[in-house]
């Protein structure tokens, strides 16, 4: 695989459920010209799966990995004992408590293993997708550059607004 088309970035779900969410990591990642991967892996029902993964990420290359789940949400704490790479993790929006469970078993780490945990639901996903942008940033001008630009046309598209 040539240098250029290895991926930098993982974003990981804990269930097919998680995609409509964990897309908007996907597509910005896309909108920046990141190359990632992105895959279904549980905690709890692929356990082996998920740990193989998260052990082998750094020898593959990878920088930096978004894990989103739900409910007990323990995808990104598990991903973040196997590796020392930077973990993100979005928590889902629960039906039952719509989120606050995620959020909670994503945030509340304990100390020595840590989580960088986002918002719930699609702003996380794509503010995590932006964080590890920031972070693969710190050592590629041009990304750097690309969101400097981002945020430029952000501002400028909301001083255009107008309202009704
Ligand atoms: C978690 O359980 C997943 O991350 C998902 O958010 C939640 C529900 O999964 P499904 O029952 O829809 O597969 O593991």
């Amino acid at each position: 695989m040539p240098e250029n088309s290895k991926p930098l970035a993982a974003v990981i779900m804990g269930s097919k459920s998680d995609w409509e969410v964990m897309r908007a990591a996907s597509d910005t990642f896309n909108e920046f010209g990141v190359v990632h991967e992105s895959r279904v892996l549980s905690a709890h029902r692929t356990p082996e799966l998920a740990a193989e993964f998260a052990s082998t990420a750094e020898a593959r290359g990878l920088e930096v990995i978004i894990a989103g789940a739900g409910g007990a949400a323990h995808l990104a704490g598990v991903t973040a004992a196997y590796t020392t790479l930077p973990v993100l993790g979005v928590p889902m929006e629960s039906a039952s408590l719509k989120g606050l469970d995620s959020l909670l078993s994503t945030v509340q780490m304990p100390a020595g293993v840590p989580v960088g945990t986002l918002a719930i639901g699609k702003p996380g996903a794509r503010n995590a997708a932006l964080f590890a942008i920031a972070i693969l940033a710190n050592s590629r001008p041009e990304l750097r550059e690309k969101l400097h630009r981002f945020r430029e046309e952000q501002k400028q598209k909301i001083r255009k607004e107008t309202l009704p």
